[in-house]
């Protein structure tokens, strides 16, 4: 196993193989809304209710996937939003996926990693992120970023993991996502302060996070056949055991899920 300094973009193959085809075909396959987050539609819509996004709002979504959370803003709240994903098969899908919901007009993609954007400075008004975010290591400058992109109090609202115990921060879901770096509330609320953020809310979400987690159990139990069909036994059984023991992890260890609302400070 490899350990990795940078973030995910060293990590690219790992996390392109991991969220492709086979990925894919579950999602589909379960009718999961294109959402690639431990977090569905539920925990998405009550973070973005408390984010004031509206017609007139410039969202960038960081490690957007496929593009799920991206449509559903803006298809809710008539905003405009750019998704940043550093797979080319999500970008592509993204878009593809976009053009048939005819919201192409509202919602564009690009490559990139999240480390190493080139839009200018105050470019939007919020900047959101679903259970992605843990695969950057230096959270600290991923915030800064997101600071220097968004207009004077705009707002950073996103979901993500979180760990109760900082000494037990080496997971164990690495050889298939890649390396993760998952933090303390503690650390992320230092992270977020320093980097120029206020936080307006910090909710626990652990128990949506589960509800979800069983509800794709159960569908993916429900369609079966389908699954061993495409992508096959040896992955579906890989993504069971996957959810399962995330469930848990949340219930008896030291995984807990978060969403986080902060304006930029003045
Ligand atoms: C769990 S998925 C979440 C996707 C999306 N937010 C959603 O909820 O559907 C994590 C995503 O992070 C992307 N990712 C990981 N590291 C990245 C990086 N350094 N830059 C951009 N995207 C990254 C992966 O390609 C993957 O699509």
């Amino acid at each position: 196993m490899t350990t990795l300094t940078n973030g995910a973009s060293q990590n690219r193959h790992q996390i392109e193989e991991a969220y492709g085809s086979a990925f894919l075909s579950i999602i589909d396959t379960i009718e999961r809304g294109d959402m690639y987050g431990v977090v569905t539609e539920g925990p998405v819509h009550s973070l973005t209710e408390k984010m004031n996004i509206d017609t007139s709002s410039r969202v960038l979504d960081l490690c957007c996937g496929i593009g799920g959370p991206a449509r559903l803003i803006a298809k809710k709240y008539g905003s405009e939003v750019v998704g940043v994903d550093i797979s080319e098969f999500n970008i592509q899908e993204a878009r593809k996926r976009t053009q048939q919901a005819n919201l192409s007009d509202k919602v564009r993609f690009q490559r990139a990693d999240v480390l190493d954007l080139t839009f200018k400075d105050e470019s939007f008004t919020h900047v959101f992120g679903c259970d992605a975010w843990v695969y950057i290591q230096n959270k600290g400058e991923l915030y800064q970023q997101a600071a220097k992109l968004l207009v004077a109090d705009g707002i950073l609202g996103f979901t993500d993991f979180r760990v109760l115990n900082p000494k037990n921060t080496t997971y164990w879901w690495e050889n298939i996502f890649g390396t993760h770096y998952i933090e303390t509330a503690e650390t992320y609320e230092n992270l977020l302060q320093t980097s120029g953020f206020t936080i307006l809310d910090h909710t626990d979400i652990t128990r949506m996070a589960i509800d979800g987690l069983v509800e794709t159990a159960g569908r993916m139990i429900a369609r079966r056949d389908a699954l061993h069909a495409n992508p096959g036994p040896q992955v579906y059984c890989m993504m069971h055991e996957f959810i399962m023991t995330l469930v848990h992890d949340y219930i008896f260890g030291n995984l807990r899920h978060g969403g986080y609302m902060c304006k930029k400070q003045q």
